[in-house]
């Protein structure tokens, strides 16, 4: 399952970003293909090269029909500029009662092409046997990657919870919340987890165009505590792990 020779490699590739609602029309995050292109000009200029678009599938609440997804893709798709980075489609999804239904079916959305799939879990309610069930899909060749790991309270006050989820999950802070936008709480863990080494990654989560400028808060956050070779190993390397089914180290 996992192919990447990455981990060698100590030069700059170009940042990947695993997580963004940059998709118009799906669900809160770009409400029509201008700030789309818009956030895509931000993005490339922060120095994305690769940008993955994750737009929520959360029952009751950001549910959009699948090929309504695929269609709005391939739309942007042949709508970007040759400076934007390339698109790979993926999803957000949420640990809920949908996710459960794909879960057993083996249809949860990944990033295309990968073993990997993005997922989120609700700020307050950490589910039951987590690890176990991260392990569980490690098992069956897929890679979760769990998104913003800054938001749950679970993992506040508990760094060995955080651990074993690094072993069998990938952690991707959210980069706005490195920089003290998503909450003083957040704010903190985030940071703690980048510092600590249990952050495996790092995204922009953006939604709209100012969260991309938040988002370069953050990168120059992580360049001046821990340097410049650390933000490419979190925007760079680690993404590229993850894309191609590793667990980052
Ligand atoms: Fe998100």
């Amino acid at each position: 399952m996992c192919t990447s020779t990455l981990r060698y490699t100590r030069e700059p590739v170009g940042y990947v970003d695993l997580h963004s609602h940059v998709l118009f029309g799906l669900d809160d995050g770009a409400p029509d293909r201008s700030t789309s292109l818009a956030m895509l000009d931000a993005l490339a200029a922060l120095g994305v090269t690769e940008q993955c678009v994750t737009p929520h599938q959360k029952a009751h609440q950001y549910l959009p029909a699948w090929d309504r997804v695929e269609a709005t893709y391939a739309e942007l798709d042949g709508l970007r500029r040759p400076l934007h980075p390339t698109l790979r489609l993926g999803a957000e999804n949420m640990w809920d009662d949908v996710f459960y239904t794909r879960a057993a079916e083996d249809t949860v959305p990944t990033y295309r092409g990968t073993p990997a799939f993005l997922v989120e879990i609700p700020p307050s309610l950490m589910p039951p046997g987590m690890v176990d069930r991260m392990f569980q899909f490690q098992r069956a060749g897929k890679l979760p990657v769990l998104a913003h790991p800054e938001r749950y309270h679970a993992l506040w006050e508990d760094d060995g919870l955080a651990a074993s989820l690094r072993r069998v999950c990938a952690l991707v802070v959210d980069l706005p919340a490195l920089a003290g936008f998503h909450g003083r709480r957040e704010s903190k863990m985030a940071r703690h987890l980048v510092e600590s080494g249990l952050a495996s990654a790092v995204a922009t989560d953006a939604h709209q165009v100012g969260d991309v400028q938040q988002a370069a808060q953050g990168l120059a956050w992580i360049d001046k505590k821990l340097g410049h070779a650390a933000t490419v190993r979190l925007f760079d390397h680690a993404p590229r792990a993850i894309l191609a089914g590793c667990l980052p180290d």
